[in-house]
């Protein structure tokens, strides 16, 4: 753990902090990897982690990932991320959030919290009643709310980006796209393909939820399972669900000669990219292509402006365009092209205010 903290191949991190509030039962870890572009920005996981050192090395990664997709998402914002140890079903309370707004607020604004995996908006109303450096709160709060519909909007356009690539053209018309997940972002982003003139083939384990997009789009189609759904001809597969979506058997099926979809963490292991690459896959990565929902909260730090919100996200085209570029240039799949272009900015930054100080 402390060789992932100090002496990581991407240069360790910053601080970590760890939080204990015993009238509440709050156990928290904050963890700050970069702030070289600006305040480490990255939501809050509540999570009953099997152990407190799984949950530090949840922490640590969470917020590295954080340095990676603030950077690409053209924010001035370095990555962070928070841990919050236990149940929410059952330890989640007011005290234990404002227990845990007032160690945020400690740092100084060196961490804005947000929304992740057992948070939502109205448990950041409450954080932000002991810490000003929270975002993503509802809109009765002055926040933005929901970031779904911004992720769905950068998802299409990566999406638009890898059709330009691969096709010649930056559209998903009279394209196959086949959609693993149909919540908060997948079915704002079936509105985005039909509009568009792509034929679109759903799955989702809640019946109800394909139900609603089949009632309002009678020419989508569903299949049962994401299985099936890999294996149906497709130009494009969109993992919208959960993490892990692309393993060695997902990849072996895939008839899509595109992955582009807004579910975090989507390679199984490492190696995937590379096997997805030898296939002629082109996968746009995911932390690239899903960062609207990212670019909606740092937005609201300024006061939220959808639209100003909304260009930022249509940048994303412009970013994945690039990354696919750079891929190419370097003979490396996508992925690690991603990285390197967000080390690169980094890096600039750093010796930007390096050499700043020494002027
Ligand atoms: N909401 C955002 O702004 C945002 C931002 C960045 C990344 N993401 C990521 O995008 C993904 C989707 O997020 P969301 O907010 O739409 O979540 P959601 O919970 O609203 O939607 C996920 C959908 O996937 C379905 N699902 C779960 N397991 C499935 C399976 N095995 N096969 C098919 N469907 C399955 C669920 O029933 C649900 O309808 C997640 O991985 C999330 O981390 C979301």
């Amino acid at each position: 753990m402390l060789h992932t903290l100090f002496r990581s191949d991407q240069g360790g991190h910053e601080q970590v902090v760890l939080c204990q509030d015993r009238e509440s039962g709050l156990k928290a870890v904050i963890a700050i990897h970069s702030t070289a572009l600006g305040n480490a920005l990255g939501g809050t996981r509540f999570y009953p982690y099997a152990s407190e050192e799984a949950a530090v090395l949840d922490a640590l990664n969470l917020s590295r990932g954080m340095s990676y997709k603030n950077a690409l998402a053209g924010l001035d914002h370095g990555g962070g991320k928070a841990v919050i140890i236990g149940d929410p079903n059952q330890i989640k309370t007011e005290q234990l959030l404002l227990a845990y707004g007032r160690f945020v607020a400690s740092l100084g604004g060196r961490y804005v919290t947000a929304c992740d995996v057992g948070t939502y908006v109205q448990d950041m109303d409450v954080v932000a009643r002991e810490c000003r450096w929270t975002t993503g709160r509802s809109p009765e709060n002055g926040g933005a709310g929901d970031s779904s519909v911004l992720t769905a909007f950068g998802v299409f356009q990566g999406m638009r980006a890898a059709a330009q690539t691969q096709w010649g053209e930056p559209t998903l018309r009279g394209r196959r796209v086949g959609v693993a997940g149909v919540g908060k972002v997948g079915h704002h982003l079936v509105e985005h393909l039909v509009e568009d003139g792509a034929e679109v083939v759903i799955t989702d384990v809640r019946t109800e939820a394909v139900e609603r997009i089949l009632a309002r789009h009678p020419q989508v189609t569903a299949v049962t399972d994401a299985g099936v759904l890999v294996r149906t001809p497709l130009d494009v597969y969109a993992p919208c669900a959960l993490g892990g979506a692309l393993d060695d058997d997902t990849v072996a099926a895939l008839t899509a000669s595109v992955v582009c979809g807004a579910a975090n963490n989507q390679l199984a292991h490492p190696g995937v990219e590379k096997d997805l690459a030898d296939r002629g896959i082109l996968y746009a990565p995911d932390y690239v292509v899903n960062a609207g929902g990212v670019i909606q909260v740092a937005d609201e730090l300024h006061g939220f402006d959808f639209d100003r919100a909304k260009a930022k996200a249509n940048q994303i085209f412009d970013t994945t365009l690039a990354i696919f570029d750079r891929a190419k240039a370097d003979g490396i799949p996508p992925a690690a092209a991603a990285d390197r272009l967000a080390e690169q900015r980094m890096a600039e930054a750093r010796a930007a205010a390096t050499s700043g100080a020494t002027a």
